[in-house]
């Protein structure tokens, strides 16, 4: 079989405001993609996955907007990168009903994420039971073969493999031209970004750091960082504290070993050296990391028309192999 051509593809829920865990772990990737795969990366904003659990539509839409207006301004490149709205490309729905149709029952129940939250007690939707359904067809419309995700998507992706697989042999499809294509995942070099009380940063959890947080609420938000009560001027444990590894994420090698080093010292330059030194570090580190994309995002948030463009002129493009995708699976299930 020929190898198909490679063609990156993901997406992000808008279902809250976009965190570090989220920058780090997924978008950073997905826009660093762009320079490697340039016209082949699609990138959208799930939010029929969101309608899972956003039930105010004005927030819907805004969110839609923020993380379309972020990807921008954090540097996806339009010209390079496809971004668009999920349900701008109706095929992805139809196409997940004929995968739902080949999808035991068992493989959606054994869902880790599933799982989590019918243990957190909440009462699930037939949406919420069928979420890797619409997500397969969300990578398999657009023959996907790598698809950048954290850890906690990754079963989500093998389930795709698996429905694919499931689909081609239910139809009979030729072993050398496959309905729909098997996709791989790239799993993100920044798998984990802990929040400021140490679990893992989620806006489920009200323990993010928002990207675009500035000023006194990102130096509120900083403060509250759980560390232990290691006195002024001791020796600090770098790997043991939150602040050292979200500092981390901005630093280059040397300048971690540095700050490593400090820690160990409890002193920087002959200085004492303790949390609120390296809380004040971040807050300045984070800011400046972000000030250009941040102007970007002003530009962005007053042109409103610029980023509905965007969105429009990426959906036609997807659309047009989400159709061809769909014009195969139709015609080998039968329907028209
Ligand atoms: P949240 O946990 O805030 O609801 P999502 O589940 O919407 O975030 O995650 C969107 C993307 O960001 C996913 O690809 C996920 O792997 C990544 N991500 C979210 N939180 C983190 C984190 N703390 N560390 C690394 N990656 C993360
Ligand atoms: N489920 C993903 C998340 O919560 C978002 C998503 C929806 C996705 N469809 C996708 C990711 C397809 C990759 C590919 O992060």
């Amino acid at each position: 079989m020929t190898r198909p051509p490679a063609r990156v593809l993901s997406g992000i829920q808008p279902s809250g405001q976009l965190h570090l865990g989220n920058y780090f772990g997924a978008i950073a990737q997905h826009i660093a993609l762009q320079a490697r795969y340039p016209g082949a990366c699609f990138y959208f904003i799930a939010d029929y996955h969101a309608l899972t659990t956003v039930r105010d539509p004005e927030a819907l839409r805004a969110n839609v907007r923020d993380v379309a207006i972020t990807y921008l301004a954090l540097g996806l490149d339009p010209d390079k990168a496809l971004l668009f709205r999920q349900s701008d490309v109706p095929e992805v729905t139809e196409l997940a009903w004929m995968i739902a149709c080949v999808t035991g029952m068992g493989l959606l129940e054994r869902a880790h994420s599933y799982k989590d939250k019918i243990a957190k007690g909440i009462r699930p939707s037939v949406g919420l039971f069928t979420y890797p359904v619409l997500m397969a067809a969300d990578i398999l419309a657009y023959d996907a073969t790598l698809v950048p995700v954290g850890k906690d998507q990754v079963q989500h992706v093998e389930m795709t493999q698996d429905m694919a697989t499931h689909f081609n042999e239910a139809f009979a499809a030729p072993k050398d031209a496959p309905y729909l294509v098997r996709p791989e995942v790239l799993l993100s070099p920044t798998p984990y970004v802990p929040g400021i009380d140490g679990q893992k940063m989620s806006k489920s959890y009200d323990n993010t750091i928002p990207i675009f947080a500035e000023g006194k609420a990102l130096r509120k938000r900083i403060g509250r960082i759980v560390t232990d009560s290691t006195p002024l001027g001791e020796p600090l444990p770098a790997d043991r504290c939150n602040v050292f590894a979200l500092l981390s994420l901005f630093l280059d090698e040397d300048e971690r070993a540095d700050l490593r080093r400090t820690y160990a010292a409890g002193a920087r330059d002959g200085a004492p050296f303790g949390y609120g030194h390296a809380k004040k570090m971040l807050a300045e580190r984070i800011e400046a990391h972000f000030a250009a994309a941040r102007r970007r995002r002003a530009a962005l948030k007053a042109d409103p028309a610029r980023v509905e463009a965007v969105l429009a002129r990426s959906a036609e493009r997807a659309r047009a192999v989400a159709r061809a995708t769909l014009e195969r699976c139709r015609r080998a299930t039968g329907i028209r």
